[in-house]
């Protein structure tokens, strides 16, 4: 395994739309690994590969001491708004309070290609959306209600 550099804002990588994952090859699994070394050494909830500058659908999550590994996560359904505070590996400085929807269902394939449907609410369902958000080129920045001073 080896740790990667997270790229910050002002990067174009962090600005690109990431392009769903056709093979679940060794090179996928070494990714994850890596970007599984990088969210523990950085002590973050979440990480998207493009903030590894990786280009493709996939984020991990880690919550409550368990690990998600999503691979081309869609967002089913959603109910529900809250307004709570984000922040972001790739954003120095600052945090923000951004609105998301307060429960989601999600589908995502785990990294042997397996499907899987997950429902999460609150803040968990929150740092899964602001994961999935950045494969689609988009940071909290960019939503949020309100900054806050780091
Ligand atoms: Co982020």
């Amino acid at each position: 395994m080896a740790r990667r550099n997270i790229v910050k804002m002002g990067d174009p990588l962090l600005r690109k739309i990431c392009k769903p994952v056709e093979k679940f090859d060794e090179k996928l699994w070494q990714l994850l690994d890596d970007m599984k070394e990088t969210l523990d050494f950085a002590e973050g909830l979440g990480l998207a590969a493009s903030q590894v500058g990786i280009l493709k659908r996939v984020c991990i999550v880690e919550y409550d001491g368990v690990l998600y590994e999503l691979v081309n996560p869609v967002l089913v359904k959603s109910k529900g708004k809250c307004v709570d505070n984000e922040g972001c590996l790739s954003v120095v400085g600052f945090r923000g309070m951004v609105e998301r929807p307060e429960k989601i269902d999600i589908e995502y394939y785990n990294r042997y290609g397996e499907k899987i449907k997950f429902h999460a609410e609150g803040y968990f369902a929150r740092v899964f959306l602001h994961e999935m958000d950045h494969l689609d080129g988009i940071l909290f920045a960019d939503k949020m209600v309100k900054k806050i001073p780091d």
